[in-house]
């Protein structure tokens, strides 16, 4: 039986990196799910805290997130969909960490920015993962090392209590796993990038998806083809076709050898907006409704804790610690 989780930080509407590297996968997962296989996917707001949020910004964020997740075809009643900070996590993520500076260290980062989360952020991931009892985590390629130190976890935990509680979590990844910037094809796309343009929110409009398609850095070589090192904004633009396609990324390649940047950028387009469509209608109608996304995320996270708190009372046991069962 398959027990699957992922998670996604409560930025807002997800770009289209998120999309076909992750979200796409879970719909996917939960469409190809056995009856008794599990699948939860939860919008992790006590990980935003990592850096300085703005808390009004922050609940709009959230919830958009959440609308999101149902928009794109997470089914409410088939998976577990829910806050992260709806369960009882106290995490003082936010505590100052007390670093000596030296006088003239003129590293760039702000000195607000060090906090214990930036430490506690991957063990916080994995408690994620390892409350359910996860088997398989669909991400995008960024999440690898996250989930290498959970599996280090699960089995140190498994180790000292001579107990196998912890099935050690699977990562699991689309061939889209890594989407580029738009504008910096040598750094992924992210939500954090100053130049919106730089990415395609599943919410834009279709002037938006092409302006910002028309726009996106290629390169000035001749014709189509695929080559992650030398041609890495026309690789991106042929990994989101063939990523919205559902199709292997060389034989769409291969479609374009004898065409130019125009016409690639003319289908991707197209392909965008045809991906993109129903998730934004819904998103939009969604949103119109918050009773009825709150009431969806307050069933979610009820469900949500009763898995985990069987768990924690499993690793209270194993440790000694339960007083009562
Ligand atoms: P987050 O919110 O940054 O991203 C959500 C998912 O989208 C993937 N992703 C991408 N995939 C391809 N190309 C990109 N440019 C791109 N940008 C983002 C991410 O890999 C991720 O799968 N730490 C996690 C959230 C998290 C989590 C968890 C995930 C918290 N607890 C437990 C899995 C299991 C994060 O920051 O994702």
């Amino acid at each position: 039986r398959k027990v699957i989780f992922s998670g996604i930080q409560p930025t807002g509407v997800p770009h289209i990196g998120n999309y076909l590297g992750a979200l796409r996968n879970w719909v996917k997962m939960q469409r190809e799910a056995e009856p008794d296989d599990q699948l939860i996917f939860s919008v992790v707001g006590w990980h935003a805290l990592t850096l300085p949020q703005d808390p009004r910004k922050l609940l709009q964020t959230r919830n958009d997130t959440f609308a999101a997740l149902v928009a794109i075809g997470l089914d409410p009643e088939r998976s577990i969909i829910f806050h992260q900070d709806q369960k009882e996590v106290l995490y003082f993520t936010r505590t100052r960490l007390a670093i000596s500076r030296n006088a003239n260290d003129e590293s760039e980062v702000d000195e607000s920015m060090l906090n214990t989360g930036l430490l506690t952020y991957p063990v916080l991931q994995a408690a994620d993962v390892l409350a359910y009892k996860t088997t398989h985590v669909p991400v995008g390629d960024d999440q690898q090392q996250h989930l290498e130190l959970c599996r280090d976890l699960a089995e140190s935990f498994n180790r000292s209590t001579n107990n196998s509680l912890f099935p050690l979590p699977e990562t699991v990844f689309n061939p889209a796993k890594r989407i580029l910037s738009l504008k910096d094809p040598s750094a992924k796309m992210s939500k954090s990038a100053r130049d919106e343009n730089s990415r395609i929110l599943l919410t834009d409009d279709t002037i938006t998806i092409r302006n910002k398609i028309r726009g996106a850095v290629t390169d000035s070589l001749s014709g189509v083809s695929y080559d992650t090192e030398a041609r890495p904004g026309t690789s991106n633009l042929l990994t989101l076709l063939a990523g919205c396609l559902d199709e292997d990324v060389h034989a769409v390649a291969e479609r374009y050898k004898d065409k130019g940047h125009g016409a690639l950028k003319i289908d991707v387009t197209d392909v965008l907006e045809e991906t993109l469509r129903e998730p934004r209608a819904e998103f939009f109608r969604l949103r119109a409704d918050p009773g009825h996304l709150q009431a969806l995320a307050d069933k979610g996270a009820e469900r949500a804790k009763e898995i985990s708190q069987r768990t924690l009372a499993e690793v209270r046991r194993l440790v000694g610690l339960l007083t009562e069962f």
